[in-house]
């Protein structure tokens, strides 16, 4: 490749750095909400500013830089969002949903100012902020997208079963949403969710009592311990949970002894490439890149037979392990 050709390759990366700025801070402040309300017609920089509560003076800046950007465009002074951005960047249910990565993609390096010293001294740091767990709630919305979206279309039989009613319990449920999902989707189902950061558990249950299901989800403080004094579940899921415990095989075994015969355990999770051919895909790119921060919190992806290799630790029978259309991989096992 001619040097020139390969400086605007990396060119296009420096600017795309500062394009993730640009799309978290539209999201964050509401600007892209705006600017979708207004439709074709679009709006100034300052009926931007006014509509979203910000002053004009940066809001100016960010309407050029969003047509610089290519993120909208600019038709006689007004800004205008086209229908497929709009819907990447601010609908959470859709499996496309990507507003979520880019503010998490923010939110996480910020706090990256010790990743230098974590290449030399191989020591992570074990807490994040609060902020940080906000910002996988908004991650992990797409997950919940991708659970309903093409999870279920995976597993007709277990839709039929939970229609039915029953038992369910998100381990580890941050903030709530699975659960809030699936008590609307399936209105006979009795939820539990569990979560061991305080103030995720605050914002679980601060987030069902908004959604008015508090009679049906009970959100408990603790981890998957708490099942070793429960049992008669039909369904125990991890989403985007089980990489980060200190012992996932443990974890699988408890909920497992948790669910009534027929129960399924459900693992919804990114893994990382087997091959270098799939490292060398757009989703390689973007899972090596959380994985850097994965393994300054002390935590890891893993791969898909590394998936396999819990549910054999745990004594557990060979999970089927399905590869879902956005990436996300799915492990299920069966209680006889
Ligand atoms: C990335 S969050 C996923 C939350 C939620 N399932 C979602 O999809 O939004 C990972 C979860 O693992 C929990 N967790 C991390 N380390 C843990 C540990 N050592 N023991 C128990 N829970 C832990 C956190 O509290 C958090 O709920």
């Amino acid at each position: 490749m001619h040097i020139d050709d390969r400086f605007d390759e990396l060119i296009d990366t420096l600017t795309g750095f500062q394009q993730t700025w640009l799309v978290c801070l539209g999201v964050e402040l509401g600007l892209f909400e705006q600017l979708r309300a207004a439709g074709h017609d679009g709006l100034t920089a300052e009926e931007l500013a006014k509509r979203s509560g910000c002053d004009p003076g940066p809001v100016s800046a960010w309407v050029s830089a969003a047509d610089a950007h290519d993120l909208a465009e600019l038709r006689d002074g007004r800004l205008v969002l086209d229908e497929d951005t709009a819907m990447i960047l601010l609908d959470e249910a859709r499996p496309e949903f990507l507003g979520g990565q880019f503010v998490h993609s923010v939110i996480a390096s910020l706090d990256w100012s010790g990743m230098v010293d974590f290449f030399r001294s191989g020591v992570p740091v074990r807490a994040r902020p609060d902020r940080y767990r906000q910002s996988i709630e908004r991650l992990t919305v797409q997950d919940v997208a991708v659970f309903f979206q093409e999870a279920l279309a995976e597993l007709p039989q277990l839709v039929g079963d939970l229609a039915a009613g029953g038992r369910v319990v998100d381990i580890h449920c941050g903030g709530g949403r699975w659960l809030i999902a699936m008590a609307r989707r399936f209105p006979a189902l009795e939820l539990v969710g569990l979560e061991f950061e305080p103030d995720s558990v605050a914002r679980a249950r601060g987030n069902v009592a908004a959604a008015g299901l508090a009679d049906r989800i009970d959100i408990r403080h603790g981890d998957v311990t708490v099942l070793e004094s429960t049992s008669g579940f039909n369904l125990a899921y991890f989403q985007y949970a089980l990489h980060q415990l200190d012992d996932a095989p443990a974890a699988l075994r408890t909920a497992w002894t948790a669910l009534r015969p027929g129960g399924r355990l459900l693992v919804l999770d990114w893994a990382l490439p087997s091959t270098l051919q799939e490292l060398r895909t757009r989703q390689g790119e973007l899972i090596l890149g959380v994985q850097l921060d994965e393994l300054y919190q002390g935590t890891s992806l893993v791969t898909r037979d590394g998936m396999r290799a819990w549910f054999a630790k745990a004594d557990l029978p060979d999970p089927l392990v399905i590869e879902l259309p956005s990436g996300a991989t799915l492990v299920v096992a069966e209680r006889a």
